[in-house]
Protein backbone atom coordinates (compact mmCIF):
# COMPACT_ATOMS: atom_id res chain seq x y z
CA UNK A 1 0.00 0.00 0.00
CA UNK A 2 1.28 3.81 -1.08
CA UNK A 3 1.65 6.02 1.82
CA UNK A 4 -0.26 8.77 3.51
CA UNK A 5 1.48 10.95 6.24
CA UNK A 6 0.62 14.05 8.02
CA UNK A 7 2.90 16.73 6.85
CA UNK A 8 3.07 20.57 8.29
CA UNK A 9 4.56 22.03 5.41
CA UNK A 10 3.58 21.41 1.72
CA UNK A 11 6.35 20.45 -1.19
CA UNK A 12 7.24 21.22 -4.57
CA UNK A 13 4.80 18.32 -5.45
CA UNK A 14 0.87 18.21 -7.16
CA UNK A 15 -1.15 20.76 -4.63
CA UNK A 16 -5.00 19.60 -3.91
CA UNK A 17 -7.34 22.34 -2.79
CA UNK A 18 -10.63 20.97 -1.48
CA UNK A 19 -13.42 23.42 -2.61
CA UNK A 20 -16.74 23.40 -0.75
CA UNK A 21 -20.59 23.11 -1.91
CA UNK A 22 -20.48 27.08 -2.80
CA UNK A 23 -17.35 27.18 -4.54
CA UNK A 24 -15.48 28.41 -2.19
CA UNK A 25 -11.71 26.62 -1.66
CA UNK A 26 -10.39 25.90 1.92
CA UNK A 27 -6.83 26.77 2.09
CA UNK A 28 -4.80 27.56 -1.22
CA UNK A 29 -3.44 31.08 -1.81
CA UNK A 30 -5.01 34.20 -3.42
CA UNK A 31 -4.85 33.23 -7.23
CA UNK A 32 -6.61 29.87 -6.33
CA UNK A 33 -9.10 32.30 -4.60
CA UNK A 34 -9.51 34.26 -7.22
CA UNK A 35 -9.76 31.43 -9.56
CA UNK A 36 -12.75 30.02 -8.01
CA UNK A 37 -14.40 32.93 -7.60
CA UNK A 38 -14.41 33.47 -11.27
CA UNK A 39 -14.66 29.69 -12.38
CA UNK A 40 -18.05 28.28 -12.51
CA UNK A 41 -19.62 24.66 -11.48
CA UNK A 42 -16.42 23.89 -8.75
CA UNK A 43 -17.63 22.12 -5.95
CA UNK A 44 -19.71 19.21 -6.38
CA UNK A 45 -18.75 15.74 -4.71
CA UNK A 46 -16.04 14.24 -6.96
CA UNK A 47 -15.26 16.39 -8.95
CA UNK A 48 -12.18 17.47 -10.17
CA UNK A 49 -10.61 21.16 -11.92
CA UNK A 50 -6.85 21.09 -12.83
CA UNK A 51 -5.77 24.72 -12.13
CA UNK A 52 -2.48 25.16 -14.72
CA UNK A 53 -0.09 27.56 -13.27
CA UNK A 54 3.24 27.92 -15.57
CA UNK A 55 6.57 30.07 -13.89
CA UNK A 56 4.20 29.50 -10.48
CA UNK A 57 5.04 27.19 -7.39
CA UNK A 58 2.83 24.70 -7.49
CA UNK A 59 3.22 24.62 -11.12
CA UNK A 60 -0.53 22.99 -11.02
CA UNK A 61 -3.14 23.22 -8.36
CA UNK A 62 -6.56 20.60 -8.48
CA UNK A 63 -9.40 21.53 -7.41
CA UNK A 64 -11.22 19.07 -5.82
CA UNK A 65 -15.17 19.32 -4.95
CA UNK A 66 -15.97 18.27 -1.53
CA UNK A 67 -19.93 18.88 -2.08
CA UNK A 68 -21.76 18.07 1.30
CA UNK A 69 -18.72 17.34 3.02
CA UNK A 70 -17.82 14.17 1.13
CA UNK A 71 -14.13 13.70 2.09
CA UNK A 72 -13.87 10.07 0.83
CA UNK A 73 -15.60 10.82 -2.35
CA UNK A 74 -12.94 13.76 -2.96
CA UNK A 75 -10.03 11.66 -1.74
CA UNK A 76 -11.02 9.03 -4.15
CA UNK A 77 -11.54 11.46 -7.22
CA UNK A 78 -8.14 13.39 -6.28
CA UNK A 79 -5.91 9.66 -6.63
CA UNK A 80 -8.05 9.01 -9.54
CA UNK A 81 -7.04 11.76 -11.31
CA UNK A 82 -3.35 12.01 -10.60
CA UNK A 83 -0.99 10.08 -12.56
CA UNK A 84 0.45 7.43 -10.61
CA UNK A 85 4.46 8.78 -10.40
CA UNK A 86 3.62 11.93 -8.94
CA UNK A 87 3.13 12.53 -5.64
CA UNK A 88 0.22 14.25 -4.49
CA UNK A 89 -0.17 17.24 -1.40
CA UNK A 90 -3.64 17.93 -0.22
CA UNK A 91 -4.36 20.87 2.03
CA UNK A 92 -6.21 20.04 5.12
CA UNK A 93 -9.06 22.20 5.57
CA UNK A 94 -8.63 24.04 8.89
CA UNK A 95 -12.43 23.34 9.77
CA UNK A 96 -12.31 19.23 9.37
CA UNK A 97 -12.91 16.92 11.76
CA UNK A 98 -11.11 13.90 12.46
CA UNK A 99 -13.53 11.93 11.10
CA UNK A 100 -13.65 13.92 7.62
CA UNK A 101 -9.61 13.02 7.54
CA UNK A 102 -9.99 9.39 8.16
CA UNK A 103 -12.47 9.44 5.27
CA UNK A 104 -10.36 11.32 3.09
CA UNK A 105 -7.88 9.19 3.77
CA UNK A 106 -9.74 5.76 3.32
CA UNK A 107 -11.08 7.43 -0.20
CA UNK A 108 -7.56 7.68 -1.21
CA UNK A 109 -6.28 4.44 -0.56
CA UNK A 110 -9.31 2.39 -1.90
CA UNK A 111 -9.53 4.42 -5.36
CA UNK A 112 -5.60 3.98 -5.09
CA UNK A 113 -5.43 0.67 -5.15
CA UNK A 114 -3.78 -1.74 -7.51
CA UNK A 115 -3.84 -5.40 -7.43
CA UNK A 116 -0.98 -6.91 -5.98
CA UNK A 117 0.07 -9.56 -8.87
CA UNK A 118 -0.12 -6.86 -11.57
CA UNK A 119 2.13 -6.04 -13.84
CA UNK A 120 2.30 -2.67 -13.58
CA UNK A 121 3.63 0.00 -11.10
CA UNK A 122 1.18 1.09 -8.17
CA UNK A 123 -1.62 3.22 -8.97
CA UNK A 124 -0.41 6.45 -6.74
CA UNK A 125 2.57 7.27 -5.33
CA UNK A 126 1.83 8.97 -2.70
CA UNK A 127 -0.23 11.70 -0.49
CA UNK A 128 0.81 14.23 1.92
CA UNK A 129 -2.12 15.70 3.87
CA UNK A 130 -0.78 19.16 4.82
CA UNK A 131 -2.20 20.43 8.32
CA UNK A 132 -0.70 21.96 11.31
CA UNK A 133 -3.52 20.75 13.47
CA UNK A 134 -2.24 17.87 15.81
CA UNK A 135 -4.99 15.31 16.21
CA UNK A 136 -5.28 13.59 13.04
CA UNK A 137 -2.90 10.78 13.59
CA UNK A 138 -5.91 8.20 15.23
CA UNK A 139 -8.06 8.97 12.40
CA UNK A 140 -5.22 8.03 9.89
CA UNK A 141 -4.48 5.19 11.70
CA UNK A 142 -7.96 3.43 11.46
CA UNK A 143 -8.27 4.73 7.45
CA UNK A 144 -4.83 2.67 7.02
CA UNK A 145 -5.73 -0.49 9.14
CA UNK A 146 -9.24 -0.48 6.93
CA UNK A 147 -7.46 0.52 4.01
CA UNK A 148 -4.97 -2.28 4.57
CA UNK A 149 -7.73 -4.88 5.45
CA UNK A 150 -9.24 -3.63 2.38
CA UNK A 151 -6.93 -4.18 0.22
CA UNK A 152 -6.17 -7.60 1.25
CA UNK A 153 -9.71 -8.56 0.77
CA UNK A 154 -9.73 -7.51 -2.69
CA UNK A 155 -5.87 -9.32 -3.11
CA UNK A 156 -7.73 -12.83 -2.73
CA UNK A 157 -10.84 -11.81 -4.74
CA UNK A 158 -8.86 -11.14 -7.61
CA UNK A 159 -6.62 -13.90 -7.18
CA UNK A 160 -6.83 -16.09 -10.17
CA UNK A 161 -8.27 -19.80 -8.81
CA UNK A 162 -5.33 -21.97 -10.47
CA UNK A 163 -3.47 -20.46 -7.66
CA UNK A 164 -5.90 -19.17 -5.23
CA UNK A 165 -7.45 -23.08 -3.90
CA UNK A 166 -8.18 -23.76 0.04
CA UNK A 167 -5.28 -24.89 1.09
CA UNK A 168 -3.46 -21.18 -0.70
CA UNK A 169 -6.33 -19.17 0.92
CA UNK A 170 -5.82 -21.18 4.44
CA UNK A 171 -2.03 -20.43 4.45
CA UNK A 172 -2.74 -16.77 3.52
CA UNK A 173 -4.69 -15.85 6.80
CA UNK A 174 -1.68 -17.83 8.72
CA UNK A 175 0.75 -15.38 7.21
CA UNK A 176 -1.11 -12.48 8.05
CA UNK A 177 -1.89 -13.78 11.42
CA UNK A 178 1.67 -14.21 11.95
CA UNK A 179 2.42 -10.78 11.07
CA UNK A 180 -0.57 -10.40 14.78
CA UNK A 181 1.04 -12.52 17.09
CA UNK A 182 -2.02 -11.69 19.00
CA UNK A 183 -3.92 -13.36 16.38
CA UNK A 184 -4.44 -17.58 16.49
CA UNK A 185 -5.74 -19.90 13.87
CA UNK A 186 -6.55 -23.26 13.26
CA UNK A 187 -7.04 -24.63 10.24
CA UNK A 188 -8.82 -28.30 9.82
CA UNK A 189 -8.14 -30.53 7.02
CA UNK A 190 -10.42 -32.94 5.35
CA UNK A 191 -9.35 -35.71 8.04
CA UNK A 192 -10.64 -33.91 11.04
CA UNK A 193 -13.59 -32.08 8.87
CA UNK A 194 -14.56 -35.56 8.62
CA UNK A 195 -14.30 -37.31 12.24
CA UNK A 196 -15.98 -33.87 13.44
CA UNK A 197 -18.94 -34.50 10.53
CA UNK A 198 -18.85 -31.40 7.98
CA UNK A 199 -20.55 -33.03 5.70
CA UNK A 200 -21.66 -29.68 3.47
CA UNK A 201 -17.96 -28.74 3.50
CA UNK A 202 -16.38 -32.42 2.42
CA UNK A 203 -19.82 -32.66 -0.35
CA UNK A 204 -18.83 -29.48 -1.96
CA UNK A 205 -15.25 -29.58 -2.01
CA UNK A 206 -15.18 -33.29 -2.55
CA UNK A 207 -14.41 -33.36 -6.58
CA UNK A 208 -11.83 -31.22 -6.58
CA UNK A 209 -8.01 -31.61 -6.16
CA UNK A 210 -7.56 -29.18 -3.93
CA UNK A 211 -9.36 -30.47 -0.94
CA UNK A 212 -11.35 -28.18 1.34
CA UNK A 213 -10.45 -26.36 4.53
CA UNK A 214 -12.38 -24.75 7.22
CA UNK A 215 -10.07 -21.90 8.85
CA UNK A 216 -10.97 -20.67 12.06
CA UNK A 217 -9.15 -17.42 13.26
CA UNK A 218 -9.43 -15.51 16.95
CA UNK A 219 -8.77 -12.21 17.67
CA UNK A 220 -9.85 -12.67 21.80
CA UNK A 221 -8.80 -8.81 23.61
CA UNK A 222 -8.77 -9.38 27.35
CA UNK A 223 -11.35 -6.41 27.52
CA UNK A 224 -13.63 -8.09 25.49
CA UNK A 225 -17.24 -8.74 26.86
CA UNK A 226 -19.02 -9.79 24.07
CA UNK A 227 -18.27 -12.28 21.09
CA UNK A 228 -19.21 -11.74 17.25
CA UNK A 229 -18.91 -14.00 14.77
CA UNK A 230 -18.09 -13.91 11.93
CA UNK A 231 -18.80 -16.48 8.69
CA UNK A 232 -18.24 -15.77 4.91
CA UNK A 233 -18.53 -18.02 2.26
CA UNK A 234 -15.21 -19.30 0.98
CA UNK A 235 -15.64 -21.47 -2.50
CA UNK A 236 -12.76 -20.85 -4.23
CA UNK A 237 -14.15 -21.75 -7.40
CA UNK A 238 -17.61 -22.19 -8.18
CA UNK A 239 -18.20 -24.09 -12.14
CA UNK A 240 -21.35 -25.37 -10.40
CA UNK A 241 -20.62 -28.67 -9.85
CA UNK A 242 -22.53 -31.69 -11.91
CA UNK A 243 -25.35 -28.68 -12.18
CA UNK A 244 -22.61 -26.78 -14.55
CA UNK A 245 -22.77 -23.14 -14.86
CA UNK A 246 -22.48 -21.40 -18.60
CA UNK A 247 -19.51 -19.82 -19.82
CA UNK A 248 -21.09 -16.63 -19.12
CA UNK A 249 -22.15 -17.75 -15.50
CA UNK A 250 -18.79 -19.31 -14.53
CA UNK A 251 -16.25 -16.29 -15.92
CA UNK A 252 -16.04 -14.63 -12.52
CA UNK A 253 -16.16 -17.25 -10.23
CA UNK A 254 -13.27 -17.08 -8.73
CA UNK A 255 -15.01 -14.51 -6.65
CA UNK A 256 -17.22 -16.87 -4.77
CA UNK A 257 -14.77 -16.40 -2.00
CA UNK A 258 -15.44 -12.93 -1.82
CA UNK A 259 -17.64 -13.08 1.62
CA UNK A 260 -14.29 -15.21 3.11
CA UNK A 261 -12.03 -12.73 2.14
CA UNK A 262 -14.26 -10.05 3.91
CA UNK A 263 -14.41 -11.21 7.21
CA UNK A 264 -11.02 -12.48 7.47
CA UNK A 265 -9.78 -8.97 6.33
CA UNK A 266 -12.19 -7.07 8.83
CA UNK A 267 -10.69 -9.27 11.46
CA UNK A 268 -7.78 -8.47 10.65
CA UNK A 269 -8.14 -4.44 10.82
CA UNK A 270 -9.98 -5.77 14.36
CA UNK A 271 -6.85 -6.66 16.21
CA UNK A 272 -4.60 -3.73 14.18
CA UNK A 273 -7.07 -1.18 15.94
CA UNK A 274 -7.24 -3.24 19.04
CA UNK A 275 -10.75 -3.54 19.32
CA UNK A 276 -12.06 -4.48 22.65
CA UNK A 277 -14.36 -7.26 21.18
CA UNK A 278 -13.79 -10.76 20.82
CA UNK A 279 -13.94 -12.18 17.31
CA UNK A 280 -13.91 -15.35 15.51
CA UNK A 281 -13.76 -15.48 11.71
CA UNK A 282 -15.16 -18.65 10.37
CA UNK A 283 -14.30 -19.71 6.97
CA UNK A 284 -15.46 -23.10 4.82
CA UNK A 285 -13.26 -23.05 2.13
CA UNK A 286 -13.96 -25.53 -1.25
CA UNK A 287 -13.49 -25.68 -4.83
CA UNK A 288 -17.05 -26.64 -5.95
CA UNK A 289 -15.49 -28.91 -8.95
CA UNK A 290 -16.56 -31.51 -11.61
CA UNK A 291 -15.11 -35.31 -11.15
CA UNK A 292 -15.91 -38.88 -10.05
CA UNK A 293 -15.83 -37.51 -6.30
CA UNK A 294 -18.03 -35.02 -7.29
CA UNK A 295 -21.74 -34.92 -4.90
CA UNK A 296 -24.60 -35.26 -7.30
CA UNK A 297 -27.79 -33.83 -7.22
CA UNK A 298 -30.22 -35.82 -5.33
CA UNK A 299 -27.52 -36.55 -3.21
CA UNK A 300 -28.40 -36.19 1.08
CA UNK A 301 -26.04 -34.19 3.06
CA UNK A 302 -25.71 -34.62 6.72
CA UNK A 303 -24.12 -31.06 8.29
CA UNK A 304 -22.49 -30.59 11.47
CA UNK A 305 -25.39 -30.03 13.69
CA UNK A 306 -26.94 -33.69 12.54
CA UNK A 307 -29.41 -32.30 9.92
CA UNK A 308 -29.65 -33.21 6.03
CA UNK A 309 -30.46 -31.72 3.36
CA UNK A 310 -31.48 -33.14 0.17
CA UNK A 311 -29.75 -31.17 -2.68
CA UNK A 312 -30.96 -31.17 -6.28
CA UNK A 313 -28.65 -28.44 -8.05
CA UNK A 314 -25.04 -28.93 -6.58
CA UNK A 315 -24.57 -25.12 -7.91
CA UNK A 316 -26.19 -24.23 -4.65
CA UNK A 317 -23.07 -25.16 -3.12
CA UNK A 318 -22.33 -22.38 -0.86
CA UNK A 319 -25.30 -22.82 1.57
CA UNK A 320 -24.30 -26.47 2.08
CA UNK A 321 -20.97 -24.98 3.30
CA UNK A 322 -22.29 -22.16 5.54
CA UNK A 323 -25.04 -24.12 6.69
CA UNK A 324 -21.87 -26.60 8.51
CA UNK A 325 -20.35 -22.92 9.53
CA UNK A 326 -23.60 -21.77 11.21
CA UNK A 327 -24.24 -25.14 12.93
CA UNK A 328 -20.88 -25.02 14.63
CA UNK A 329 -20.43 -21.30 15.67
CA UNK A 330 -24.21 -21.85 17.44
CA UNK A 331 -22.97 -25.29 18.86
CA UNK A 332 -19.10 -24.44 19.81
CA UNK A 333 -18.69 -20.45 19.74
CA UNK A 334 -20.74 -19.19 22.32
CA UNK A 335 -21.67 -16.08 20.16
CA UNK A 336 -23.31 -13.05 21.25
CA UNK A 337 -24.13 -12.01 17.50
CA UNK A 338 -23.41 -14.19 14.04
CA UNK A 339 -23.13 -12.25 10.88
CA UNK A 340 -22.36 -14.18 7.57
CA UNK A 341 -21.06 -12.60 4.48
CA UNK A 342 -21.84 -14.73 0.79
CA UNK A 343 -21.69 -14.56 -2.55
CA UNK A 344 -24.71 -16.69 -2.34
CA UNK A 345 -27.10 -15.70 -5.53
CA UNK A 346 -27.53 -14.16 -8.91
CA UNK A 347 -30.52 -13.15 -7.81
CA UNK A 348 -29.23 -10.58 -5.36
CA UNK A 349 -28.06 -8.33 -8.40
CA UNK A 350 -31.67 -9.55 -9.87
CA UNK A 351 -33.62 -7.63 -6.82
CA UNK A 352 -31.17 -4.80 -6.06
CA UNK A 353 -28.72 -3.90 -8.43
CA UNK A 354 -24.77 -4.34 -8.71
CA UNK A 355 -24.87 -1.89 -5.94
CA UNK A 356 -25.85 -2.70 -2.84
CA UNK A 357 -25.70 -6.02 -0.72
CA UNK A 358 -28.78 -8.08 0.41
CA UNK A 359 -28.95 -7.97 4.40
CA UNK A 360 -31.65 -10.13 6.67
CA UNK A 361 -31.80 -10.02 10.16
CA UNK A 362 -34.81 -10.30 12.33
CA UNK A 363 -33.39 -7.99 15.10
CA UNK A 364 -33.99 -4.53 14.56
CA UNK A 365 -31.36 -3.07 16.37
CA UNK A 366 -28.71 -5.05 14.77
CA UNK A 367 -30.10 -4.11 11.58
CA UNK A 368 -30.30 0.05 12.21
CA UNK A 369 -26.41 -0.96 13.75
CA UNK A 370 -25.31 -2.87 10.10
CA UNK A 371 -27.26 -0.04 8.09
CA UNK A 372 -25.36 3.05 10.30
CA UNK A 373 -21.90 1.49 9.62
CA UNK A 374 -22.74 0.83 6.36
CA UNK A 375 -23.51 4.54 5.56
CA UNK A 376 -20.75 5.88 7.85
CA UNK A 377 -18.18 3.44 5.32
CA UNK A 378 -19.86 3.89 2.44
CA UNK A 379 -20.88 0.68 1.55
CA UNK A 380 -24.71 0.16 0.57
CA UNK A 381 -27.41 -2.49 1.86
CA UNK A 382 -31.09 -2.90 1.92
CA UNK A 383 -33.14 -5.24 4.31
CA UNK A 384 -35.25 -7.85 3.18
CA UNK A 385 -37.40 -9.86 4.52
CA UNK A 386 -37.97 -13.57 6.04
CA UNK A 387 -41.18 -14.56 5.41
CA UNK A 388 -42.19 -17.62 7.52
CA UNK A 389 -44.91 -18.24 4.72
CA UNK A 390 -41.77 -18.82 2.15
CA UNK A 391 -40.31 -21.79 4.78
CA UNK A 392 -42.67 -24.72 3.30
CA UNK A 393 -40.58 -24.53 0.39
CA UNK A 394 -37.40 -25.66 1.89
CA UNK A 395 -39.71 -28.66 2.44
CA UNK A 396 -38.32 -32.34 1.41
CA UNK A 397 -39.68 -35.67 1.42
CA UNK A 398 -36.46 -37.53 2.12
CA UNK A 399 -34.58 -35.24 4.19
CA UNK A 400 -34.82 -31.88 7.22
CA UNK A 401 -35.19 -29.66 4.57
CA UNK A 402 -34.44 -29.18 0.76
CA UNK A 403 -30.86 -26.87 -0.27
CA UNK A 404 -32.49 -25.68 -3.61
CA UNK A 405 -36.25 -24.86 -3.59
CA UNK A 406 -37.27 -23.26 -6.87
CA UNK A 407 -40.22 -20.65 -5.32
CA UNK A 408 -40.02 -18.14 -3.04
CA UNK A 409 -37.42 -15.54 -4.59
CA UNK A 410 -34.15 -16.95 -4.86
CA UNK A 411 -31.85 -15.08 -2.46
CA UNK A 412 -34.74 -15.05 0.52
CA UNK A 413 -35.01 -18.95 0.23
CA UNK A 414 -31.54 -18.90 0.92
CA UNK A 415 -31.65 -16.95 3.98
CA UNK A 416 -34.29 -19.39 5.21
CA UNK A 417 -32.42 -22.12 4.51
CA UNK A 418 -29.65 -20.71 6.41
CA UNK A 419 -31.40 -19.19 9.15
CA UNK A 420 -32.47 -23.23 9.91
CA UNK A 421 -29.30 -24.03 11.40
CA UNK A 422 -28.98 -21.29 13.93
CA UNK A 423 -31.23 -23.37 16.07
CA UNK A 424 -32.24 -21.97 19.24
CA UNK A 425 -29.47 -20.53 21.01
CA UNK A 426 -28.37 -17.19 18.96
CA UNK A 427 -31.52 -14.36 18.29
CA UNK A 428 -28.98 -11.92 17.17
CA UNK A 429 -27.27 -13.24 13.70
CA UNK A 430 -27.54 -10.84 10.02
CA UNK A 431 -27.07 -12.50 6.83
CA UNK A 432 -25.55 -10.66 3.48
CA UNK A 433 -26.18 -12.02 0.43
CA UNK A 434 -23.05 -10.03 -1.08
CA UNK A 435 -22.25 -11.46 -4.70
CA UNK A 436 -23.50 -8.28 -6.90
CA UNK A 437 -21.53 -5.72 -5.16
CA UNK A 438 -18.11 -8.09 -4.36
CA UNK A 439 -17.63 -6.91 -8.04
CA UNK A 440 -16.96 -3.77 -9.96
CA UNK A 441 -17.09 -3.80 -13.09
CA UNK A 442 -15.59 -0.17 -13.70
CA UNK A 443 -13.18 2.25 -11.92
CA UNK A 444 -15.25 4.73 -10.05
CA UNK A 445 -15.86 6.17 -7.10
CA UNK A 446 -13.63 4.48 -4.60
CA UNK A 447 -13.27 1.40 -6.30
CA UNK A 448 -11.55 -0.02 -9.05
CA UNK A 449 -12.03 -2.48 -11.34
CA UNK A 450 -12.91 -6.06 -10.13
CA UNK A 451 -12.95 -7.23 -6.46
CA UNK A 452 -14.30 -4.60 -4.12
CA UNK A 453 -13.53 -6.11 -0.29
CA UNK A 454 -17.55 -5.12 -0.11
CA UNK A 455 -18.42 -5.74 3.88
CA UNK A 456 -14.76 -4.97 5.12
CA UNK A 457 -15.79 -1.65 5.83
CA UNK A 458 -19.05 -1.90 7.38
CA UNK A 459 -17.60 -4.93 9.43
CA UNK A 460 -15.04 -2.65 10.76
CA UNK A 461 -17.16 0.42 11.74
CA UNK A 462 -19.62 -1.94 13.13
CA UNK A 463 -17.30 -3.65 15.07
CA UNK A 464 -16.00 -0.08 16.37
CA UNK A 465 -18.92 1.06 17.21
CA UNK A 466 -20.77 -2.38 19.08
N1 LIG B 1 -21.84 -18.34 -6.44
C1 LIG B 1 -23.15 -18.43 -6.94
C2 LIG B 1 -23.93 -17.12 -6.86
C3 LIG B 1 -23.45 -16.01 -7.71
C4 LIG B 1 -24.00 -15.79 -8.97
C5 LIG B 1 -22.51 -15.13 -7.25
C6 LIG B 1 -23.58 -14.75 -9.74
C7 LIG B 1 -22.10 -14.07 -8.02
C8 LIG B 1 -22.64 -13.87 -9.26
C9 LIG B 1 -23.96 -19.47 -6.18
O1 LIG B 1 -23.23 -20.54 -5.70
C10 LIG B 1 -25.01 -20.01 -7.08
O2 LIG B 1 -24.65 -20.63 -8.04
N2 LIG B 1 -26.28 -19.75 -6.77
C11 LIG B 1 -27.36 -20.21 -7.54
C12 LIG B 1 -28.39 -20.72 -6.58
C13 LIG B 1 -29.42 -21.62 -7.20
C14 LIG B 1 -28.77 -22.85 -7.79
C15 LIG B 1 -30.44 -22.02 -6.16
C16 LIG B 1 -27.91 -19.04 -8.36
O3 LIG B 1 -27.87 -17.90 -7.91
O4 LIG B 1 -28.31 -19.29 -9.49
MN1 LIG C 1 -23.04 -22.08 -7.13
ZN1 LIG D 1 -21.26 -20.17 -5.35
Amino acid sequence: MFAIRLVSEAGQPTRVVLVDAAGTPLGGDDEVAAWCRIAEGLGAAGSIEMLPRPLRTPAKVILAGLGDGDYRRAGAAVVAAVPGDEEIQIVVPESATAEQVRDLAEGAWFAGYRFREAPVGPRTAAVDLVTTHGGYADALDAARSVAEAVWLARDLTNMPSSTKNPAWFAGQVIAEAARRPELTVHVREPRQLADEGFGGILAVGGASATPPRLVELRWHPDDATRHVVLIGKGITFDTGGISIKTREGMKLMKKDMGGAASVIAATMAAADLELPVRVTALVPLAENAVGDDAYRPGDVITHYDGTTSETTNSDAEGRLVLADALGYAVRRLEPDVIIDLATLTGANAVALGKGMAAMYTHDDELAAALVAAGEAAGEAMWRMPLPDDYVEYLRSDIADRHSSPTQGGGSVVAALYLREFLGDKVDSWAHFDMSAPSWSDRTAGDLVKGATGWGVRTLVRFLENW
